[in-house]
């Protein structure tokens, strides 16, 4: 742009302070007095004739000292080391209680004596404190810097000056100011015969009203605007939806429960053995000064099981776990662990209820563990489980479904490993692959429940169930190094604000 256009764009305050700046270097308080503008509206202009390469703005740091409501009590009163001074000085000695009686506190007294002992004009011999250079002249000169930084006087940093601050006396400040100052290409604008044009500067109702023959002020189209500030759904709420969406598209119906569980549908109900690490205080978070309350029927059927087994056929029979089922242990109220909590309400509530209905359910929910928040661990996250109950269901119907939720939420590239679980046989993890990461996350973990977990419920057929986990595919989608970014304390504001929906959709 010639300079003469660019001339055109400048507003009036920004001519103004350039014009003030003109013949000297010129700090921002400074115009905004002399120009009589807001000291924000010349910072404005200066950074937008800074971006335009008509000033330079450099930063200069100024010192400033004052006198501490402290110090402000000394200059009145008499500095410490002078109310002690002057009380030896009357009969050339005194002892600590002696001074007691002087209107300082301990602190103050203390550091009298040591300003005194280390000047040498006391010594200090067991209680007695004598006189030992009488001159008060180092005094007289701490008691005049007092009154010179009160009027407001220029100071030098001296040693003085130094202890005073230490001391709180005396309040050291340090303001950056902002110089401005004109360049070659600012002169060139100022000589431009565009400088003086008279133009319009805002539009305003008056300005539109008579326009005729007046010239406006031109705008450049192509500034950037600021980007403002506002509020701003959490990117896992939106991914949230898309998976219930992506559920309720597939034939699912939602479930849901609630945080503060019983051990005994966390756990006993899906035959975790009572002594399972998973149980431990590492992992669990316990509710302490209450007991959960538990159907008694489910509970000696689960019991039953638990110790002796069952059998309905030859292919479905077990001998349990021969070992002693506490029901103390089921009252245990925690936080869920899992929303397989959830998963097994509803079997008990809908599916036992309807043996010969298929059913299809899901529920996108938190749980909790007790576990130190790392890169990929959260004591708090989301789950996404789903069960099937259908006739002649196996592991394929299993990974068909798997397979499928993936690719309808864009994320196709998953594999399946076999693994374990108490509940579940067999049993597969779900990994995705992370572009971004290039590596292979785990997401998942699922399987075929088994007989033990379904009897107590008077079921034979297999019901296939899974349970994702719902931040690490976000750290997939987002491509992620590390969860804390979008969550807690030290979460990445500018990614929260800026990361775009369109990431959660299409292929990823
Ligand atoms: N509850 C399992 C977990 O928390 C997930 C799961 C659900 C596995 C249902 C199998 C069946 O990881």
């Amino acid at each position: 742009m010639d300079i003469d256009s660019a001339v055109d764009l400048l507003n009036k305050n920004e001519k103004a302070v350039l014009s003030a700046v003109s013949s000297s270097p010129k700090f921002v308080s400074e115009v905004s007095e002399g120009l009589g503008i807001d000291r924000n509206a010349v910072l404005n202009a200066a950074r937008k004739l800074f971006a335009g390469g008509l000033v330079r703005l450099t930063g200069e740091i100024r010192i400033s000292y004052a006198l501490s409501e402290l110090g402000k009590r000394y200059l009145k009163d008499g500095l410490p080391e002078q109310l002690i001074f002057d009380n030896i000085s009357k009969s050339g000695e005194a002892s600590y209680s002696d001074l007691a009686k002087l209107r300082l506190d301990k602190d103050e007294l203390n550091a009298g004596i040591g300003v005194l002992r280390r000047a040498g004009s006391i010594k200090v011999t067991n209680d007695v404190i004598r006189i030992n250079n009488a001159d008060s002249e180092p005094i007289r000169l701490k008691n005049a810097l007092l009154a010179r930084i009160a009027d407001g006087s220029t100071v030098t940093e001296t040693d003085d000056l130094k202890d005073m601050v230490k001391r709180k006396i005396i309040e050291k400040t340090e303001i950056v100011k902002d110089r401005v100052e004109i360049t070659q290409e600012g002169l060139k604008a100022l000589k431009s015969p565009n400088f003086s044009r008279e133009s319009i500067d805002k539009l305003t109702t008056e300005s539109i009203k008579d326009w005729k023959g007046r010239e406006f002020r031109e705008y450049d189209i192509d500034a950037k605007p600021p980007s403002p500030l506002s509020g701003k759904r959490h990117i896992t709420k939106t991914f949230v939806s898309i998976i219930k969406d992506a559920l309720v598209s597939m034939g699912f119906t939602e479930m849901q429960s609630n945080y503060a569980e019983s051990s005994f549908w966390n756990f006993d109900v899906m035959m975790f053995r009572q002594d399972h690490p998973d149980r431990d205080i590492q992992d669990t978070v316990y509710i302490g000064g209450a007991e959960a309350k538990v159907p008694r029927d489910v509970l000696g059927r689960v019991k039953s099981v638990y110790e002796n087994g069952f059998e309905t056929s030859r292919n479905n029979r077990s001998i349990g776990y021969m070992a002693e089922f506490d029901e103390k242990k089921s009252r245990v109220l925690i936080m869920r662990g899992h929303t397989t909590a959830t998963t097994f309400r509803y079997i008990r509530d809908h599916i036992s209820k309807n043996k010969d209905s298929p059913a299809k359910f899901f529920s996108v929910g938190k749980v909790f563990r007790n576990e130190t928040p790392d890169q990929t661990h959260l004591p708090e996250f989301y789950q996404v489980e789903g069960v099937v109950y259908d006739d002649n269901l196996n592991i394929s119907h299993l990974i068909g479904y798997i397979k499928e939720f993936y690719s309808r939420i864009g994320m196709s590239k998953i594999r399946l490993k076999p693994t374990y679980n108490p509940y579940t046989e067999p049993s597969l993890e779900v990994q995705a692959f992370s572009k971004k990461l290039n590596k292979w996350i785990e997401v998942g973990n699922s399987g075929v429940f088994r007989p033990e977990t379904l009897h107590p419920f008077g079921l034979d057929k297999n019901l296939v169930a899974w349970g994702f986990g719902l931040d690490r595919m976000l750290m997939v989608r987002l491509g992620l190094l590390d969860i804390r970014d979008v969550y807690g304390a030290f979460a990445d504001l500018d990614l929260l604000r800026s990361v775009e929906t369109s990431k959660l959709f299409g292929e990823q």
